[in-house]
This record gives structure tokens, C-alpha cells and sequence, in this order.
């Protein structure tokens, strides 16, 4: 059976620091205990632009993949905060990194580059050979500072990942879904601020999660014991250890990287993926199993064999 597998990978995170003191002693009524204790986050970084964080991250995939843009079918951008209405973040990626082949952004928020992970392993069965696929988010352009009950979850930043066409399937198993009823608890208007019902999102988000990665490892053909590491969306601490202890996986498998990142979005995936195998924790022949929400509500979940082979 012919499948996919990444060959490269990065990450990047705008220069500039915001810690949780920082957020209290300009104004914001909270402190540093409550927000991680609450959330696990300690800092975000905040300044950056979809567009060049996206472009700093995937130069690193190609490079690690050992290819150029001109070697790239496809670059979908996952984001739900494009740097403009039109053209998509995609079209600038595209320019810069001198992608050869198309360039699309797709939106289901937060989980979006599982979506686009998923969609990308989907047009390599229909024989394209090479895929840049981004998840990037700069959250800090939508963030309301004075309400404490969202300002302090969430950053900016990007992930990428190159998805190459493979004699052998390294994605095993997916699952995604939605529930378009619940997109009230949590949305952005045109020129808005993120509004939400926190605990309403994290009642739902740990819900949703932990049925699809049970669907999604039903279809690989894999048993919670078998998972090396749970690679999570990162919004709250406490709802990445609801979700691992519902599915049996100890918190010492679960990549946590929300202390530096906060939520960025759709790229929170992709980054805990970069992190944890630059710093060795994942090695090949590791099974993962990612898995997040979004806004939407949506989820999406992915078994992955990790087999770089570069
Ligand atoms: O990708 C999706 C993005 N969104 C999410 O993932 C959000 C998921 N939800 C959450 O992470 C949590 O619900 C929050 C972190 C937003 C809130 O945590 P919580 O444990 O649900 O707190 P709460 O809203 O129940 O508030 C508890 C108390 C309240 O005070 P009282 O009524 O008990 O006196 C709040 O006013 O904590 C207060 N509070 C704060 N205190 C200090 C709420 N936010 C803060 C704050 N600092 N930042």
C-alpha cells in the first residue's frame, strides 16, 4: 500500500515575549499563579504575521527535507488569521518560498493542520508527490487585553511539516468532525475580538477529543498502550490531562508546550511536533497520536507512524 510520510519539519515564534506578570502588571486583574495554575501557560509570544512566520517555519521543512519550493505540488496554509481577507496567506508563502506547484489556505480554526494533514495525505493518494503543510496563527491581532477570561490563552506562531509521497502508510488512522451548532461558544466578527463561553469550550473540547482519537486509533488498528506520545492542541493543561487520562494515556507521554507558547491555533501541533523531536524526546518507529480542537466547534485527530527516514 502506498501512503505519505514527513520528511521535514519546523517551527517559528515571533521575537517578542509577553509573560503572565507582564499581562498583570499592565492593568490585566489576574497573576501569574491563577494563570498556571488554570491553564499551565506562563508566557506567549506575540508581534508576528501569518504570513512571515509561516514562511520562516516552512523554509525549515524544506530545508530539513532537503528540497526547495520547486520541488512542492501544494502549500496549504491552515490559519483562521490570513493577513488579508484575499489572497490567501498561501499566495505570499507561495511568492516567497518559490513553491512550484498550487497554494490554498483552509480554515476550521484550531484544528486546522491536522485537517490540512489530512487533506494533504488525501491528494498524495490522487498522485501529487509533495506537500508543504502549514498551521499558523496570530492570535494577538484578535485578542481582547482587557478580559482576562481569554487574554491570558493565547500567542502567535507557526508550524510546518513536508508530507512526501511514501511506498509505506506512516498515517494510519484519521478521524475528523464538527458540530456547527456549537460555533456560538466561541467566534470572531469581521474587525472583532475572540469572544467565548471558556468553560463551555473546554466541557466540549475535552468531549469531542477523546471520542475521535478513540475513532481515529480504532481505525489504525492501535490501543491507547501502544500510543509513545500524545501530541495535543495546546489551550489549556488541564484539558490536554482530561483528555489523557479519559484515554488511558499517561501525562508523561503528552507533549506540553503551552508554558512557552500559549494557544496559537493552528499551530500549536505542528510546533509541539518540531519541539519534541529537536529535543529527542520523539524517535523513529514512535507511534503518535495528534489530536485538538477548534472554534466551530471542529476536532480532528491523526495516528501517525513516525518514520522521517531523512
Ligand atoms: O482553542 C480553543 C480556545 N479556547 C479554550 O480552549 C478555552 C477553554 N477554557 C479554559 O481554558 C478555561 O475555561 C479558562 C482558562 C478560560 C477559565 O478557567 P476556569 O477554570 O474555567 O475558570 P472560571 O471561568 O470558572 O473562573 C473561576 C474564577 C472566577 O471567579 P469567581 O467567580 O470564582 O470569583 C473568575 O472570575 O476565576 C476568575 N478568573 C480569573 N481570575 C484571575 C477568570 N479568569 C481569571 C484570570 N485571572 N485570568
Amino acid at each position: 500500500m502506498s501512503g505519505s510520510r514527513i520528511t521535514g519539519w519546523g517551527s517559528n515564534l515571533p521575537e517578542k515575549v509577553l509573560t503572565n506578570n507582564d499581562l498583570a502588571e499592565g492593568g490585566l486583574d489576574t497573576s501569574d499563579e491563577w494563570i498556571f495554575e488554570r491553564t499551565g501557560i506562563r508566557q506567549r509570544h506575540v508581534g508576528g504575521s501569518t504570513s512571515q512566520m509561516s514562511i520562516h517555519a516552512g523554509k525549515q521543512a524544506l530545508d530539513m527535507a532537503g528540497v526547495t519550493g520547486d520541488d512542492i505540488d501544494l502549500v496549504i496554509v491552515a490559519t483562521s488569521t490570513p493577513d488579508q481577507l484575499m489572497p490567501g496567506t498561501s499566495a505570499t508563502v507561495h511568492a516567497e518560498l518559490g513553491i512550484r506547484g498550487g497554494a490554498c489556505d483552509m480554515q476550521a480554526v484550531c484544528s486546522g493542520f491536522t485537517y490540512a494533514l489530512m487533506a494533504a495525505n488525501g491528494l498524495i493518494s490522487t498522485g501529487l508527490e509533495r506537500i508543504l503543510v502549514i498551521g499558523a496563527d496570530t492570535l494577538s491581532d484578535y485578542v481582547d487585553w482587557e478580559d482576562r477570561g481569554s487574554a491570558i490563552l493565547f500567542g502567535d506562531g507557526a508550524g510546518a511539516v513536508v508530507l512526501e509521497k511514501h511506498d509505506n502508510a506512516t498515517l494510519l488512522g484519521f478521524d475528523l468532525g464538527a458540530d456547527g451548532l456549537h460555533r456560538h461558544i466561541g467566534y470572531t466578527d469581521h474587525d472583532g475580538k475572540i469572544t467565548m463561553d471558556g468553560k463551555e469550550v473546554f466541557r466540549t473540547a475535552v468531549r469531542a477529543v477523546t471520542q475521535s482519537a478513540k475513532n481515529a486509533m480504532a481505525e489504525a488498528g492501535v490501543t491507547a498502550e501502544e500510543i509513545d506520545w500524545f501530541v495535543p492542541h495546546q489551550a489549556n493543561v488541564r484539558i490536554i490531562e482530561s483528555i489523557a487520562s479519559r484515554l488511558g494515556i499517561p501525562m508523561d507521554k503528552a507533549v506540553v508546550t503551552i508554558q512557552d507558547t500559549a494557544n496559537n491555533s493552528a499551530a500549536t501541533i505542528p510546533i509541539a511536533l518540531d519541539t519534541a523531536v529537536r529535543d529527542a524526546r520523539i524517535q523513529p518507529g514512535d507511534l503518535l497520536l495528534l489530536g485538538g480542537f477548534g472554534f466551530g466547534m471542529t476536532w480532528a485527530s491523526a495516528i501517525m507512524r513516525w518514520e522521517p527516514n531523512v
